[in-house]
């Protein structure tokens, strides 16, 4: 079996990387950590750092460059910081890279990886989302490849055969339906950040949380799932699986239905990624179907979960609008965590700001670059997006 040994990690600090990092030590991987990325959680870099011993440790908060310098004095580790340290970083000479900053400050590292030729294993969705095309040929031409890591991408990326697309019927995302899935609209309207945090199967960071919780990360993984599997927004379902145990699945032509199943952990979709073609051999927890007992299946409520819909529309859309989608989420998802507006409010939030951008004719791009016209359309959204939460803020929220 032939391992990547030297492998990246952006993001190290939060979830994903964090399991990533346990995973190569359970499944005791040889591996040389060329570079260890961070975004503010200097205690943690730091502690990974020294454990590890990468080549540098990023924090991307350059304030923060002094903390990490005194904590790795004398380790021989170098530290760096800044945006463009991190994009250096996630070029350097890695075979593997796990692309898992949260939102749309991944953009830029995950592209420097792919275009450095290296495998990237893609939790972050935001680079999809607002560059998928560019990104899977860029990674093409540079000889390296994009495994995903999102757990239904994974699902469908080890059932699906690229030989076989024409054979494809649907894919079919599997959502949890998240904490609030037996809720009414009202008892949503009332809803607090610890409860849309508290997911029932998952263990994952804020921002993927709430997102769930909205399910607008149900919405952004069909939009995923339709560039990764070059994939018509109308061969997309979505089901909801309370058990979070069937990951996705593709149904074929002749009505064959294949799926991918496991516990949820997020270290099995990683230790696929990290060793595809092979397969990892790891402690990893087993399958017990008895014990597992019913698997439910149902349709997912378009009317108290409307951000699926929108994530529909906005893929129908294309140009600039997953892109604004997205950022118009990041700054609606900050707002509700930070109790400047309600649950609701979120996918109100995101309507708004596309409805804004397209009467202003702010979708609008006259960049060539792809990756220039990403950027721009998520500064707009999030300036509008901005805006909307201000126009928001009853005094209950405030
Ligand atoms: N968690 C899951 O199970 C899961 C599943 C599928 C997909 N994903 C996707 O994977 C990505 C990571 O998710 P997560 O749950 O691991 O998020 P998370 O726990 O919030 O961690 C985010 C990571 O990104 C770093 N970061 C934030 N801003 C940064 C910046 N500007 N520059 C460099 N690093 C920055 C954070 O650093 P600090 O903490 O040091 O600030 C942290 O290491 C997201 O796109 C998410 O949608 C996650």
């Amino acid at each position: 079996m032939s391992l990547p040994r030297r492998v990246s990690v952006l993001g190290s600090t939060g979830s994903v990387g964090v399991s990533t990092l346990d995973l190569f030590e359970r499944a005791g991987a040889e591996v040389e950590i060329v570079a260890l990325v961070a975004g503010r959680n200097v205690e943690r870099l730091a502690e990974q750092a020294l454990r590890w011993r990468p080549g540098v440790a990023v924090i991307e908060d350059e304030s923060l460059l002094p903390a990490l310098r005194e904590r790795l004095a004398g380790s021989g580790v170098t530290a760096a910081a800044g945006a463009s340290a991190v994009v250096e970083a996630a070029s350097a000479d890695a075979q593997w890279v796990m692309s898992a900053i949260v939102g749309f400050a991944g953009l830029a590292p995950t592209l420097a990886a792919a275009r450095a030729g290296a495998v990237v294993a893609l939790a972050n969705k935001e680079s999809l989302i607002c560059a998928g095309p560019t990104l899977l040929r860029t990674a093409k031409l540079a000889g390296g490849a994009v495994i995903p890591v999102d757990s239904e991408h994974s699902a469908i990326f080890q059932v699906f055969s690229p030989s076989n697309a024409q054979h494809v019927a649907r894919l079919i995302l599997t959502a949890s339906g998240g904490p609030f899935r037996g809720w009414s609209r009202e008892q949503m309207s009332r809803a607090t950040p610890e409860q849309a945090l508290a997911h029932p199967n998952w263990s994952m960071g804020a921002k993927i949380s709430v997102d769930s919780a909205t399910m607008m990360n149900k919405g952004l993984e069909v939009i995923e799932a339709a560039y990764l599997f070059a994939m018509p927004p109308e061969r997309v379902d979505v089901v909801i699986h309370p058990q979070s145990i069937v990951h996705s699945l593709v149904e074929y032509a002749d009505g064959s239905t294949l799926a991918q199943l496991g516990p949820p952990d997020m270290k099995a979709p990683i230790a696929c990624a990290f060793a595809w073609p092979d397969r990892l051999p790891w402690p990893a927890q087993r399958l017990d179907l008895a014990k597992v007992g019913p698997l439910t299946f149902e349709e997912p409520d378009p009317e108290r979960f409307p951000a699926l819909r929108l994530a529909k529309d906005a893929l129908l859309s294309g140009g600039a609008a997953p892109t604004a989608m997205n950022g118009a989420d990041e700054i609606a998802v900050s707002a509700f965590l930070e109790r400047r507006i309600g649950f609701l409010d979120i996918a109100g939030v995101v309507e708004e700001t596309l409805a804004r951008m397209d009467r202003q004719g702010l979708m609008r791009s006259d960049q060539n670059d792809p990756v220039e016209s990403a950027r721009a359309a998520d500064a707009t959204a999030r300036r509008v997006a901005g805006e909307v939460v201000r126009g928001l803020m009853a005094p209950a929220h405030a």
